[in-house]
């Protein structure tokens, strides 16, 4: 729990926190992991000189008492005081000299003589003419070192000490105050300790400044980009040249602030050019509007006035002239009527419907035109059929506009097919209309195909390359499939055909089954 609770603490701390407290930690580790190494072989390494020291001395004691006994003017008591004085004077705490039995015959301190030395020991450290005794009492300021050395006879001896060559003659003992060691070594420790902390402080400032200067100021630098581009201002660029990574970061932001920036400018001229043209459009359609219905009334008249003078003429080179003016003049109503039809262009009257019926609607007033071309035509709908909120009147015309276009572009026949497919949000992905689900709408000609050039302009008012086209068929169709928030867009491949694809998004499907009413079963085998 409490674990947990500091790692999320952790985690909750800046970049440049998080890296020092972790770099700190594996330098604090180290050093005190090289501080117990370090203590324990200068702990060793004094240990072993006091022992050298201790074992010096021994020897340089061992010499004095042979050259004292050896000296005819041997005094004991003369000895006992050299003793008492090299001990002070090597800073022993105390010197036994002992014979064969361990019994102490010299020593520094006059109580011990006579006085057993313990020489119990283990087996391996037991006394023998050529090895010593060595034993660390209490390794703390008031312990002592215990030297216990043997004595060896040489020839020299055997004047009073029979067969005395290379035989243990006895041993001396001497005791080392650990103190001045044990000063020693707390000194070194101090110094030891001290200078890890100096070590530890020292990495983390210097591990801080350069978090600091590496990560966190190039960091805080993309940060106060971000923010700015974050508050609109798209003219940001960071500049980062040193560490590879953040400038790989620092780039693709910048790369992605100009897209941005480069598509805003985009967005903001389609905007301007589309307000111009809906300016443009809803000007123009107050102006056919006006136009239409001054043209209308005289055009009606002059209709009625041909139809009556018709009646009366009675040679059929007159009748021939006034049929071809009636002619031409219900061509001009034609037309006005199609005017007038575009520069209204009424809000749709939603109902719910099925694509499929409108379809077979529209195909059914373009029937005669397409077949006496010998265009086949083909159906495809999805079952069950997702039902759309639609204008049936409108869709119906949009629908028109498609058949007779396909029909126009394959003069000497071919084949239209016409697929419905219900789809889910992502599959309709050509639609800005979002990710709702829907259905699409595929008309598909076996025609001439359009021009890679002219087909984005299509879709605009008045844009037409056949002769006595008026260019608002597509033009028309876009604003109600955009009114019914749907999309429309056309692919070609010039000598391959043409398709229309739009996209309707999903009304609601309840109290419809399979068909409106008005679509015959059989029409997905129509022709
Ligand atoms: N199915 C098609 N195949 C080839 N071209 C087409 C097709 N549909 C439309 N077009 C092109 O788009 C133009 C605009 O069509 P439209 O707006 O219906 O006007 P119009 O039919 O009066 O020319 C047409 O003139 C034609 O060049
Ligand atoms: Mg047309």
């Amino acid at each position: 729990m409490k674990r947990q609770k500091f790692l999320a603490r952790f985690s909750r701390q800046t970049l440049t926190v998080k890296l020092v407290i972790t770099v700190s930690t594996v330098v604090c580790l180290i050093v005190t992991i090289g501080v117990l190494v370090l203590m324990d072989v200068s702990y060793r390494g004094i240990a072993q000189t006091s022992v050298t020291t201790a074992l010096y001395h021994a020897q340089f004691l061992k010499n004095k008492l042979i050259e004292n006994m050896l000296d005819s003017t041997f005094n004991k008591e003369a000895f006992r005081e050299t003793l008492d004085f090299e001990t002070r004077r090597l800073g022993l705490k105390e010197v036994n000299v002992f014979n064969t039995e361990g019994v102490t015959r010299f020593s520094s301190i006059p109580e011990n003589i006579n006085k057993r030395i313990d020489l119990t020991a283990d087996q391996e450290d037991r006394l023998t003419p050529d090895k010593g005794m060595i034993h660390f009492s209490d390794m703390s300021r008031e312990g002592q070192l215990r030297i216990v050395h043997p004595i060896r006879g040489h020839a020299l001896c055997m004047s009073c000490h029979e067969n005395a060559q290379n035989k243990m003659l006895g041993g001396i003992e001497l005791f080392v105050p650990l103190k001045p060691i044990y000063e020693r070594f707390t000194v070194s420790r101090f110094i030891l300790i001290f200078s890890a902390l100096a070590i530890i402080i020292l990495s983390a400032i210097l591990i801080r400044w350069v978090v600091h200067k590496i990560v966190k100021r190039p960091i805080e630098r993309l940060i106060e980009g971000m923010e700015k581009a974050e508050k609109g201002h798209l003219d940001v660029k960071t500049a980062i040249k040193r560490d590879p990574d953040l400038r790989r970061l620092s780039n693709s932001f910048n790369t992605m602030i100009r897209g941005i920036r480069m598509s805003q400018r985009k967005i903001a001229e389609q905007h301007q050019r589309e307000l111009a043209q809906s300016n443009r459009l809803a000007s123009l359609g107050q102006f056919i509007s006006n136009i239409s219905h001054e043209i209308k009334n005289p055009l009606a008249a002059i209709g009625a006035t041909l139809h009556a003078l018709r009646g009366e003429f009675q040679s059929s080179d007159r009748q021939g002239i006034l049929g071809e003016l009636i002619r031409q003049v219900e061509r001009i109503e034609e037309t006005v009527h199609n005017l007038l039809r575009y520069a209204r262009q009424s809000p749709p009257r939603f109902k719910r419907c099925l694509v499929s019926g409108r379809l077979y609607h529209a195909y059914h007033l373009a029937e005669h035109h397409l077949k006496s071309q010998k265009i086949q035509t083909r159906f495809s709908i999805d079952k069950p059929e997702q039902a759309v909120n639609a204008d049936e009147g409108q869709l119906e015309q949009v629908f028109l506009n498609l058949f007779l276009n396909a029909a126009k572009a394959m003069p000497a026949g071919g084949t239209v097919s016409v697929r419905v497919r219900c789809v889910s949000g992502n599959q309709a992905d050509h639609s800005s209309a979002g990710r709702s689900p829907g259905v699409l709408i595929e008309i598909e000609d076996t025609g001439a195909g359009i021009p890679s050039d002219i087909l984005p302009k299509i879709f605009e008012p008045f844009f037409t390359t056949r002769e006595g086209g008026t260019g608002l068929g597509l033009s028309v169709s876009k604003g109600i499939i955009a009114a019914h928030k749907g999309t429309i867009h056309a692919a070609s491949t010039v000598g391959a055909g043409t398709t229309l694809t739009i996209f309707l998004p999903a009304g609601d499907n309840a109290g419809i089954s399979g068909s409106d009413g008005k679509m015959p079963l059989t029409l997905a085998e129509r022709p």
